[in-house]
């Protein structure tokens, strides 16, 4: 079979997979493993359902925002309606914040960057589809500026792994250590071990450390600035923190487009905030950005793919940045696919399991597009080809294993799919090198 026809068969196949995965204007990430709305999923599914289907798109990003709780969260998991299928559910999370049923945390702000990308390419006409979106992303950036920021904290914070969408990294292990499971735990059954390969899942003891989380803030009225303050977890994740950011210059970009200017001054100055405020993550013994536990002050010791955001979020010193590219090369030296998720010279580097080792296409895309931004168009390319080369290799999986290239954990995956048709296939019409010309938005 030719390389083109592979392609193309490949380019049908992530076509089906996204219309397999619609539950009626959202994308559910796989069947069975994840069957609801997840944010930052469908921020990127957008991407893809753009290129062949404006509206779809918008469609994807409008049912994201109706979850939006009172308080500005749009929250990580909107579930509608239950499904016996997945734990913990609705009768688990019981938040009470208004919009739809969903759970009580939020996930990496990706939104405001994908909105502001359609409205450049779409031109004009896509303007009142941004513009209805806006007070809502405005919500939620002040929302994680000012719930999700700890008192005394100069920088945004994360009151569980799985807001931070890297759900079980090693990173995770210093905040995790530092907090007790609660002895009033009810009795729960895990799911997610029935729907994949429990060595590539996380442990008993992380998933009870996850469910206390959950508890805690069940327990306290979904009170966020309660939990951010006082919840059995705090750390900071270079991750959210470089996501938002970059978010955040999105969302100027689009405010000034809109003639917004008082929201324009509110967001000049998360933007500064954070400028004057990124060095809280660098880690000199590392020499990288990495994740913090907020009231020990001690660091994550390890190079993750959110250390590779600095790029990504406009981060401008040069020897940080220098530092971060020698990491980088390093770790490709090593495996051979794209960006792991973590560091193959730790111990606790695993290949194929959940965040503690795969390549995420995610991850790999917005690394990419900092990276061609910063002009290093080759590395940028080569992250890109690498995702081509697992997927043609392995096909549509949720991550892949960073040194062999096989598929790991969901199978069917629409992120997968979507950054597929948006960028790694032969026929998308976005190479990263191009990500010089625009300012803002993903590209
Ligand atoms: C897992 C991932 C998270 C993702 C979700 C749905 O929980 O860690 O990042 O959003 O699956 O795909």
């Amino acid at each position: 079979m030719s390389h083109n026809l592979e392609a193309h068969n490949l380019d049908e196949e992530a076509l089906a997979i996204l219309k397999k995965n619609d539950r009626g204007g959202f994308t559910i990430p796989t069947a069975r493993l994840y069957p609801f709305q997840w944010n930052w999923d469908s921020a990127f599914i957008a991407i893809g359902l753009a290129t062949f289907d404006q509206d779809r798109a918008w469609r994807e990003l409008e049912l994201l925002v109706e979850g939006q709780a009172r308080d500005g969260m749009i929250p990580h998991i909107i579930f509608r309606k239950d499904d016996s299928d997945y734990f913990p559910g609705p009768s688990v999370w019981q938040t009470n914040g208004g919009g739809l049923s969903a759970s009580g945390i939020s996930q990496p702000p990706v939104l405001a960057s994908v909105v502001a990308k359609f409205a450049q390419e779409q031109g004009e006409g896509s303007l009142d589809r941004a513009a209805a979106l806006f007070d809502a992303m405005l919500a939620w950036h002040r929302w994680w500026h000012r719930d999700r920021t700890p008192d005394g904290c100069p920088v945004v914070c994360t009151v569980h792994p799985w807001e931070t969408g890297r759900d079980n990294c090693p990173d995770w292990n210093i905040g995790m250590n530092n907090m007790a499971i609660d002895p009033q735990l009810e009795a729960y059954q895990r799911k997610d071990i029935e729907h994949a390969d429990p060595s590539q899942r996380p442990s008993h003891e992380q998933y009870d450390k996850y469910i206390t989380i959950v508890k805690f803030g069940r327990d306290h009225g979904w009170d966020q600035k309660v939990l951010t303050n006082d919840g059995p977890f705090l750390m900071a994740d270079p991750g959210i923190f470089f996501i938002l950011l970059r978010a955040d210059r999105d969302l100027l970009w689009l405010a000034r487009k809109l003639g917004k200017d008082v929201a324009a001054a509110e967001i000049e100055g998360w933007i500064a905030d954070a400028e004057a405020n990124a060095d809280y993550f660098w880690n000199a013994d590392v020499g990288a950005y990495c994740a913090r536990d907020v009231r020990t002050g001690e660091f994550s010791e390890g190079f993750s793919n959110a250390s590779a955001l600095c790029f990504y979020a406009g981060i401008k010193d040069q020897t940080r940045l220098a530092s971060t590219i020698a990491h980088m090369k390093r770790i490709a030296a090593k495996t051979r696919f794209g960006q792991s998720s973590w560091d193959p010279d730790l111990a606790s580097f695993e290949s194929q399991r959940y965040w503690c080792g795969p390549l995420w296409c995610q991850m790999n895309y917005m690394i990419a597009a900092g990276l061609a931004e910063h002009g290093e168009t080759d590395m940028a390319d080569k992250m890109r080809d690498d995702l081509r080369s697992v997927i043609e290799l392995s096909g549509f999986y949720e991550c892949f294993d960073p040194v062999d290239g096989s598929g790991c954990i969901g199978t069917d995956f629409s992120w997968t799919a979507a950054l597929w048709l948006a960028w790694a296939s032969p026929s998308s019409v976005a190479p990263t090198a191009s990500g010089q010309e625009a300012a803002n938005g993903l590209n």
